[in-house]
């Protein structure tokens, strides 16, 4: 499917919002920003953590302590939660960096991270068997965000502040003024997405890798905990596209900088409740 991407932004009222290049609620030091020339990866919560210059902004020479302070800062994951996630790349030896303890982002975009840190059926991005599995892909995306309702023209994504939320990054309550649920993906809406994107590569690609549920899975876990509102029990779907398009942290949208400590149990309960939906369907 061929998509007029920038038409749909407009569109669905998202583009307005972001008119002119000032984003005043980045936090000082912290603004979006990146150049062609900066080492980014196929992940998109990693990538947003160099763009706001929580890791190097280049993108370069990350070891476990410099990733654990940054999303512990950003997103209010508990420090070394991502420790494992390193322990993989760097067991695996996916580092270009000549050391044992660092790598770049874009080490995870090299073929050698096919099936160990990039997986077929992403959200976003494309298979490895049809070429580029690491930048984000439109099309890919675009089946994505519908199935997610993130292009439903019966939403306002500012009601996320309507209805009872305050400008600290409390994103409110999605029952009161307005009918929520319109406004915020919920894990099963994220799960029967996730599902039919993967049966979609599973059909097109004659190369997929099977036995990588988990791994996908993981991957809308991973999106959900990290752009969580806990008084919705759901993530805003201003949020979400945030994360998604732009690889920007959605200040403007009310995420709270410093991010709001999250559990660690509740990337556990995230996993355990797709997947049960998943084995469902
Ligand atoms: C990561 O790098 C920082 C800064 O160079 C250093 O202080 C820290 O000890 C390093 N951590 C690990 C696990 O190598
Ligand atoms: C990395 O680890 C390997 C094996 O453990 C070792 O032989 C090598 O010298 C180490 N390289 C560096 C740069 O420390
Ligand atoms: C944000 O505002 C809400 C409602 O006014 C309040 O309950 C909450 O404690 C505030 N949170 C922070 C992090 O200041
Ligand atoms: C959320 O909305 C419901 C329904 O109107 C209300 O009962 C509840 O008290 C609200 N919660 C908050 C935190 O405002
Ligand atoms: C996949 O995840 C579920 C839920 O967390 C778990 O019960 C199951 O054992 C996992 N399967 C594999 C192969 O890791």
């Amino acid at each position: 499917m061929k998509v007029n991407f920038a038409l749909l932004l407009v569109a669905s009222g998202y583009v307005a919002s972001h008119a002119g290049m000032q984003y005043p609620q980045d936090p000082v030091g912290h603004e979006w920003r990146r150049t062609s020339l900066d080492s980014r990866s196929p992940c998109p919560g990693l990538n947003i953590l160099a763009n706001h210059g929580y890791l190097p902004r280049d993108g370069r020479n990350i070891n476990k302590t410099i990733l654990s302070q940054a999303a512990t800062e950003a997103y209010g994951f508990p420090p070394h939660f991502n420790d494992g996630v390193v322990d993989g790349i760097l067991k695996a030896h996916l580092q270009t960096t000549g050391t044992n303890d660092t790598f770049h982002l874009g080490d995870l975009s090299l073929p050698a991270s096919h099936n160990v840190c990039e997986f077929d059926g992403s959200l976003s991005r494309g298979d490895t068997f049809f070429g580029d599995a690491s930048h984000f892909d439109i099309g890919v995306w675009y089946r994505t965000g519908s199935r997610l309702g993130l292009y439903d023209l019966n939403y306002d994504h500012k009601h996320v502040f309507h209805s009872g939320g305050s400008s600290n990054g409390t994103a409110g309550n999605g029952s009161t003024a307005n009918p929520g649920p319109t406004a915020y993906v919920s894990v099963e809406t994220a799960t029967l997405a996730q599902a039919a994107r993967y049966r979609e590569a599973m059909a097109a690609n004659k190369d997929f890798t099977v036995g990588v549920v988990n791994g996908s899975i993981g991957t809308s876990a991973f999106y959900l905990y990290t752009m969580w509102d806990d008084a919705a029990q759901a993530a805003p779907k201003s949020w979400v596209r945030s994360f998604f398009e732009e690889e920007r942290i959605p200040y403007k949208y009310g995420f709270p900088s410093p991010g709001a400590p999250k559990r660690g149990d509740h990337m556990r309960e995230l996993s355990q409740q797709i997947y049960d939906i998943t084995m469902g369907v």
